[in-house]
C-alpha cells in the first residue's frame, strides 16, 4: 500500500426530502448564489421549484444560467464567469447532473482567475488554487462530481475533451434524494451506471501491491451496482435500489477507493476522445472502450482480472485457463451491458470508427502519459480502438 492522504470535505445530505435542507446549507456558503442547470429537466421534473422555493425560505438571492448540455461547453463557462463577475455572485449552486456540476466547478475556478479558464484543462501546474464555493442538488448517480475533484469540459474549438482535478473543486455539499432519479429516461439510467462501474475498474487496475482493504470495499460496491442497476432499469421507482445506485455512484468516486493505489484511468481518457468527437454519452462510450482495453491490457497483470472475474463477476476457476477466465469475464460484463441497453461497439452506436487513428493521436495533447496499470503509446490506444469498432 501506498502512502497517502485522504481528504473531503463534501457534506451529503441524502434520502427523501433532503431538498429542503438546501437553502439552509446554501446559506452557508455565500451571500448570493449563480443557479445553475442544464437543458430543462429540472424544471420538467420539478425539482427546479423545490430547490427555488428552499432558496427564498432561507432568503437567498441568486439569479439563474441555464442550458449546460452533456458534454458541457466551455463557451457557456465563459458566459457564466461574466455573469457572476457582473452579477456579484459569491458560489455557485448546482442542479442537475455530472454536466451542470462540472459547469458549476468551471465557472467557480474562473471567476477569481486572471486568465482563461481552460488553461487549468491543459495545465494541472497552472491550478485552480482558487475558487468559488460550490454547492449541489444532484439529479442523475454516475459522474461522481458530488464529491470528486475533477471538472470534465469540451472546447468547442477544436472539440478537445479534458479535465482538471483539485481538492478545492470538490463541492462543499450535496444534496441527493434518490427520488430526484425516478425520472431518468433509461438510457440516462444505464448511461450513468456504466460510469460508476468505469470509476471503480479504474481504481481496481492496478499495479500497487497490498491493496487488500480497497480491493474488498470496490468489490462489494461494484457488485451493489451489478445487481442494482438491472433492478432500477425494470422498476425505476423502486426507492431502495435507486438509493443503493445512488449511493455507490459517490463512493465510487470520492477517492476514498483510491486510497493507498494508483488507478488507470486510460480508459476515461479513450473515451473523453469518443464523447469529444462524437457527442456521445460518457458512459456509452465507457461500455465501448471498457471491454476493449481489457482484451488489450489484460496482459499486464492477468492476476489482477482473474481475482475480478472471480470475486465480483464469479466465473468459475475450474475453468483454469487464465485467458479463458478473464475472456469469460468480459463476456459476463459485455452481457450486462448489453441487458441495460448499452453499446459495446462502436458500431453498435453507430459511429463508423473512420477517426479513430485522428483519435489516438489527439488522447496525447495535453497529457503525454496514459495508463497507469498498462503505459500505452499511440499504437496501443489505435488497437484497443481498433477492438471496440
Ligand atoms: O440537461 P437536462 O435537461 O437537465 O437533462 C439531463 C441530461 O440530458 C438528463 N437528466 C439529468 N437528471 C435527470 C435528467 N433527466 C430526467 N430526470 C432527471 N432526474 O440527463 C442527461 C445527462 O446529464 P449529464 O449531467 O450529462 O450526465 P452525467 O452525470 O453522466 O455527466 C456526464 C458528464 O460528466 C463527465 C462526463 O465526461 C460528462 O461530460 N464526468 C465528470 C467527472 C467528474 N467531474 O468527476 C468524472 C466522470 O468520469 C466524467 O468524465
Ligand atoms: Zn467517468
Amino acid at each position: 500500500m501506498l502512502n497517502f492522504e485522504f481528504y473531503n470535505p463534501a457534506r451529503i445530505v441524502f434520502g427523501r426530502g433532503a431538498e429542503e435542507k438546501t437553502g439552509e446549507l446554501a446559506k452557508r456558503l455565500g451571500t448570493k448564489a449563480l443557479l445553475h442547470y442544464g437543458g430543462g429537466s429540472v424544471k420538467a421534473t420539478g425539482v427546479y421549484d423545490k430547490v427555488v422555493r428552499s432558496l427564498e425560505k432561507a432568503g437567498v438571492p441568486f439569479v439563474e444560467l441555464s442550458g449546460v448540455k452533456p458534454n458541457p461547453r466551455l463557451s457557456l463557462v465563459h458566459q457564466g464567469i461574466k455573469l457572476c463577475r457582473d452579477e456579484g455572485v459569491d458560489f455557485v449552486l448546482a442542479v442537475g447532473g455530472g454536466s451542470v456540476i462540472d459547469s458549476a466547478k468551471a465557472i467557480a475556478a474562473g471567476v477569481p482567475y486572471d486568465g482563461d479558464v481552460w488553461d487549468f484543462y491543459l495545465d494541472e501546474e497552472k491550478g485552480p488554487f482558487t475558487a468559488l464555493p460550490i454547492g449541489v442538488v444532484l439529479t442523475i448517480p454516475a459522474a461522481g462530481s458530488e464529491s470528486s475533484t475533477g471538472s470534465v469540459i469540451t472546447n468547442e474549438t477544436g472539440w478537445l475533451k479534458r479535465a482538471m482535478n483539485k481538492e478545492v473543486l470538490i463541492p462543499k455539499f450535496a444534496v441527493m434524494n434518490p427520488e430526484f432519479t425516478f425520472t431518468l429516461p433509461p438510457y440516462q439510467t444505464a448511461c450513468g451506471a456504466s460510469d460508476i462501474l468505469a470509476h471503480m475498474f479504474e481504481r481496481y487496475f492496478t499495479q500497487v501491491e497490498h491493496t487488500d482493504l480497497t480491493d474488498r470495499l470496490l468489490e462489494a460496491a461494484m457488485k451493489t451496482l451489478l445487481i442494482y442497476a438491472p433492478i432500477v432499469m425494470e422498476n425505476p421507482t423502486d426507492y431502495d435500489a435507486r438509493a443503493e445506485v445512488m449511493w455507490t455512484g459517490t463512493i465510487a468516486h470520492n477517492n476514498l477507493l483510491n486510497t493507498g493505489r494508483i488507478g488507470d484511468w486510460a480508459s476515461h481518457n479513450l473515451e473523453h476522445e469518443l464523447s469529444g468527437i462524437y457527442d456521445i454519452a460518457h458512459g456509452a462510450g465507457l461500455s465501448i472502450v471498457f471491454p476493449a482495453w481489457m482484451r488489450h491490457c489484460h496482459k499486464a497483470k492477468p492476476a489482477r482480472f482473474v481475482q475480478l472475474a472471480m470475486r465480483v463477476f464469479d466465473v468459475d476457476l475450474a475453468m483454469e485457463d487464465d485467458e479463458k477466465i478473464i475472456e469469460e469475464m468480459i463476456r459476463r460484463l459485455e452481457t450486462w451491458y448489453k441487458r441495460l441497453g448499452l453499446p459495446v461497439r462502436m458500431s453498435d452506436a453507430g459511429i463508423a470508427g473512420d477517426r479513430i487513428g485522428e483519435m489516438a493521436k489527439k488522447l496525447f495533447i495535453g497529457q503525454p502519459e496514459q495508463g497507469n496499470f498498462m503505459r500505452l503509446t499511440e499504437e496501443d490506444a489505435l488497437q484497443i480502438y481498433k477492438l471496440a469498432l
